[in-house]
């Protein structure tokens, strides 16, 4: 039972399953090419932001349950349970799925496992691609058919991760269709996972090919829920309607829900976008690109609240950015994250910095990575830095601190008092009783 763990690569999903493994109470080391991102998650520095996780890194390592390492040796001769965590980001220019890490992945591990063991695959896939390393780590492997593959899809979101992985809606295990192979993986994952099963977490077992569509299915539909209420935010646009009451009004129906009928500026990050195309790419691979033709849409409906957004700010400036300042609050794709991969807020501002506008732009926690993505952008180091002498504010990422955002304290810096809410996080009569001009997505 006294599994010995090893999490490979240690990005969001890795370096959170890491820890958290650790602080469960298992052996764990964590395995990444990348030096300098060991040195520091070995010094108890997390390279990323993530509420709560510094902690539990730290008294993990403090403990001796957990360490990382850049050495496939040390990592295959520790353990008897490998995840494998690392990206799978879009191909350049195409819409597919990268695979060039999972499968290095393989082959760097497969080799070294001499003794009974079970690698998890946690990286989101396209479908079929398990099955595919199956046959590799059978082939690669000394322990032969010992070395038995399970895929067990990550859910976990961004800025809440710990509490995603230690308290999970549900946990997919795919197993492979030889049954003794398949048993011995069910078991050791229901082992590994027997604190959450106990707590009455579903534990779902599966062949490979569902267990990977459940992932990607399920960001489909959570992309697809965005995207329907900007398209009914759209049309609110054109009939004067207001987006946000019918948002509510739509949540009380128990099969519709409200999570994830937040209109605004629309989804980003390293997940959604990119799983949603390489998602058609695999459609259209496998003969069915009818089926998700709407991904398509789901996927311009997005875009279009970009370009609506710098739309409206430019129609606030009378038709130009041309000699115009614009305050920008948020770089991250999403309140409490650093992550800027593909950020609506950054899209945004360098549009209009590309049409003209001085932009600054503020962020309480993605500064570092928003300037290295966005170079030719300006950076203020407070909300009033970033709106001072501006002619329109615009707030991109919904952050707590702008949320609470005084409207009259933020007129004493602005050169004009005009506001577009990207995330409807804004209170219009508050704003408007304060003479501000106050404009949103989606609202009259
Ligand atoms: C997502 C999935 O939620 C997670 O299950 C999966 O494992 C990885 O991808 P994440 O990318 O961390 O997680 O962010 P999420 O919280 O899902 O938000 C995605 C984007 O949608 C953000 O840009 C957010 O601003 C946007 N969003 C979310 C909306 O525009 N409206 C909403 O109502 C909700």
């Amino acid at each position: 039972m006294a599994h010995r763990l090893t999490v490979i690569g240690t990005g969001y999903l890795g370096a959170t399953h890491a820890a958290c493994m650790a602080d469960l109470g298992f052996e764990v080391v964590g395995l990444d090419t990348d030096a300098a991102k060991v040195d520091r998650l070995a010094a108890g520095d997390l390279p990323f932001y993530e509420p709560g996780l510094e902690p539990i890194l730290r008294r993990n390592l403090a403990a001796g349950r957990l360490r990382f390492t850049t050495s496939y040796d040390e990592a295959a001769e520790f353990g008897d349970v490998h995840f494998v965590c690392v990206g799978t980001p879009q191909k350049r220019g195409e819409y597919a799925a990268d695979l060039t890490y999972v499968d290095a992945v393989i082959e760097e591990l497969a080799p070294r496992l001499h003794r009974p063991c079970l690698v998890v695959g946690k990286s989101t896939v396209p479908v079929g691609t398990a099955a595919r390393l199956a046959a590799r780590l059978a082939e690669l492997a000394p322990a032969g058919g010992d070395a038995v593959l399970a895929w067990n899809p990550e859910f976990l979101r961004e800025g809440y991760a710990v509490e995603d992985t230690l308290h999970p809606d549900r946990i997919v295990a795919g197993v492979p269709d030889d049954q003794g192979a398949a048993e011995r993986a069910e078991k050791v994952l229901r082992e590994i996972y027997s604190s959450m099963i106990g707590e009455g977490v579903p534990f779902i077992v599966a062949d490979y090919a569902t267990a990977e569509l459940v992932k990607v299915a399920a960001n489909a539909f959570l992309a697809t829920k965005i995207s329907f209420i900007n398209a009914m935010a759209e049309v609110c646009e054109a009939a004067h309607a207001d987006v946000t009451k019918l948002s509510l009004a739509l949540s009380y129906d128990d099969r519709i829900g409200g999570k994830f009928l937040g209109p605004g500026l629309g989804f980003g990050g390293g997940c959604l976008p990119k799983d949603i195309r390489a998602f058609m790419a695999r459609a259209g691979e496998l003969g069915v690109d009818q089926a998700l033709t709407f991904l398509r849409e789901v996927d311009e409906i997005n875009i279009r609240r970009r370009i609506r957004m710098v739309d409206l700010a430019r129609e606030l400036l009378g038709g130009s950015f041309a000699g115009r300042t614009v305050g920008v609050l948020g770089a991250a794709f999403k309140p409490n994250s650093d992550d800027v991969r593909d950020s609506p807020a950054l899209d945004v501002a360098s549009t209009i910095h590309a049409q003209g506008g001085a932009v600054t732009v503020y962020d309480p926690q993605a500064m570092d990575n928003a300037r290295r993505a966005h170079p030719e952008l300006t950076y203020g180091a407070s909300v009033q830095d970033a709106a001072r002498g501006a002619h329109v504010v615009l707030l991109l990422t919904e952050w707590r601190q702008f949320r609470d955002l005084d409207p009259a304290d933020l007129a004493g810096v602005v050169a004009e008092r005009n506001i577009v809410d990207g995330r409807n996080a804004l209170d219009p009569e508050l704003w408007r009783a304060a003479g501000w001009t106050y404009r949103a997505l989606g609202r009259p």
